[in-house]
């Protein structure tokens, strides 16, 4: 069977954009074969919820909640303890494990990974210390070691096949965290745009729709001198933060706040090649009552939910080119887009 089409969804963001919710409404209303991670490792956190009940994975692609064959493709690096733990978990959960499926070529992450992350990276960068950049340098210094090398813990798990029929996947972190496009050294290790979503093996031609998320502020956990400690200090976006929970999935550290920056968000929108943007959150802004963004680097005010919302459309409608729906959520459970 050969591929028919290809759908991506990831943050255009610094993560924690709501990706878990877009993809959870993706695999339900659509008919994919498969649902695939291609980078990255336990370093995410994706969030769903199922009949109302909240699960959380950190590595394993949302598919396996639907039904769906979910694949860690081989730009992904896999912590076997870690991996395990999740199988367990979604196991006495009652979901079908035998869906879950590895590349034998993504890397592992060692325990001298993770304690070099701590060492090094944790306090300097604010890594998630799950190990992820020392992993990625042995990946790239060719001294690293694949899942294929750990044939027995794996066996059952392990897929060397072409994927077919339909296609969703699932991107972690975001655009802000890119190894390319983010403020490095303030990054993550791995390929988060979609370009990247190739390496799963499609050719990219097949790709139909891309699904950009961000909420209607920005956040950001770890260190970042484009989020300066001076945001702890703005009684708005301290309120936002705490009426957001925005806390790490992951690591149940707060983010860092900061007002939606419209000029990131072109950039991210364009660069990536956007056609769906889920701006979530937009409950959260309107229990603030305060209304800001960024753009042209100035901080703007606007009076109400209407106006903000009128102009939020109105300047990406201007600058992006390839955007051709903008969707605003209110509620963190679900979304439903309509496309036309
Ligand atoms: P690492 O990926 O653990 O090396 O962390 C590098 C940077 O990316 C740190 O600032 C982390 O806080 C951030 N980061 C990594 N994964 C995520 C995520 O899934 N959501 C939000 N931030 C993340
Ligand atoms: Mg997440």
């Amino acid at each position: 069977m050969n591929i028919n089409s290809v759908d991506i969804c990831f943050g255009l963001g610094w993560g924690d954009e709501g990706k878990g919710k877009i993809s959870a409404y993706l695999s339900k209303k659509n008919k994919y074969d498969f649902v695939c991670r291609w980078a990255g490792g336990n370093n995410a956190g994706h969030t769903i919820y199922v009949n109302d009940n909240k699960y959380v994975t950190n590595l394993i692609p949302s598919g396996i909640f639907y039904g769906i064959k979910s694949i860690i493709g081989p730009d992904c690096v896999v912590n076997i303890d870690h991996f395990l733990s999740e199988i367990k978990y979604l196991q006495s959960n009652g979901f079908n494990i035998n869906l879950v499926k590895i590349s034998p070529k993504a890397h592992i992450i060692s325990d001298k990974h993770i304690k070099e992350d701590i060492k090094k990276y944790k306090n300097k960068l604010g890594t998630t210390a799950k190990g992820i950049a020392p992993c990625y340098r042995d990946k790239y210094g060719r001294t690293g070691k694949r899942v294929i090398d750990y044939y027995e813990e794996l066996k059952a798990f392990i897929w060397d096949e072409k994927l077919y029929g339909n296609i969703l996947c699932e991107g972690a972190q975001g655009f802000w965290l890119d190894i390319n496009y983010g403020n490095y050294p303030y990054i993550t290790s791995s390929n988060t745009l979609p370009y990247s979503a190739c390496s799963l093996g499609f050719p990219t031609h097949f790709i139909n729709n891309i699904y950009g998320a961000i909420k209607i502020y920005d956040t950001r956990v770890g260190n970042d001198p484009d989020f300066p400690e001076s945001l702890l200090k703005d009684e708005d976006l301290l309120k936002l933060g705490e009426l957001g929970q925005e806390y790490g999935s992951t690591t149940g550290r707060k983010r860092i706040v900061n007002w939606l920056n419209i000029d990131k968000l072109i950039k991210a929108i364009n660069i990536s090649g956007t056609n769906f943007l889920i701006i979530s959150k937009i409950d959260i802004i309107k229990k603030l009552d305060v209304y800001k963004f960024y753009y042209n680097d100035k901080l703007m005010k606007f009076r109400n939910y209407n106006e903000f919302e009128l102009n939020i459309n109105h300047i990406l409608k201007k600058n992006c080119e390839l955007l051709k729906h903008i969707y605003l959520s209110d509620n963190p459970h679900n979304i439903h887009l309509s496309s036309k």
